[in-house]
């Protein structure tokens, strides 16, 4: 199987657009600025199917890129707050609308591995606890800390948004595409599984 051929195939600003799926979805989420859309490149082998910006709040759509028999769903970052009311809240619905309708296949949360996750995240990770859908954790930008930092990062990181033990944390570079080929081998494992 190979994703190198994928296409960028929709974007949804608005709860009402979303559409039921007859693919399994992948998504990725994640704090503004944290990578989800470098990640999402890194992952397919491509260098700018998603925009990636140094500013946060850069993706402000639901977007959905088509690769063979998967679709990888780029989600807007959360845990920014120079945005408005208005703009929170169809963020708020977006994001509902799209969990709520069961379109996941699995859940890739993405997190700084620099630092401590933030009560966003820890947000984040409850629902998906709560959801009880497949779920890994990457912790991205492993090329800004040394390797000797690795193993206690993980580990806060574990004990912070009280992962359970089968959750993986998966170290990774969008820059320097560290952590690809297992990031790769968990989603063709989901979509096997869900084609069975
Ligand atoms: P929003 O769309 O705003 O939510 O952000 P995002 O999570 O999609 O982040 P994006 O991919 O746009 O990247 C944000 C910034 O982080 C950019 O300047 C990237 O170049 C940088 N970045 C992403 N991944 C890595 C990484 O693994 N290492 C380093 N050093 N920088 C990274
Ligand atoms: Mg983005």
């Amino acid at each position: 199987m190979n994703y190198n051929n994928a296409v960028f195939e929709k974007a949804f600003a608005t709860a009402e657009q979303l559409e039921e799926s007859d693919l399994p979805e992948i998504c990725f989420c994640g704090r503004s600025n944290v990578g989800k859309s470098s990640l999402i490149n890194a992952v397919l082998g491509r260098k700018s199917i998603a925009r990636v910006s140094s500013k946060p709040g850069k993706t402000v759509t639901v977007n959905f890129y088509r690769a063979d028999n998967v679709r990888l769903v780029d989600l807007p970052g959360y845990g920014y707050a120079r945005v408005s009311k208005a703009e929170q809240q169809r963020w708020g619905a977006l994001m509902e609308t799209y969990f709520a309708m069961g379109l996941l296949t699995l859940g890739i949360q993405i997190v700084d591995i620099r630092h401590k996750p933030t009560r966003d995240d820890m947000t984040m990770a409850e629902w998906f606890r709560a959801s009880r859908r497949p779920w890994v954790i990457i912790a991205n930008k492993l090329d800004k800390i040394k390797k000797s930092q690795i193993e206690g990062n993980i580990a806060e990181i574990r004990q912070t948004l009280l992962l359970p033990e089968e959750v993986p944390v998966i170290p990774f570079s969008a820059e320097k595409g560290m952590g690809r080929e297992e990031v790769l081998s968990i989603i063709f494992d989901h979509v096997a599984r869900k084609e069975e």
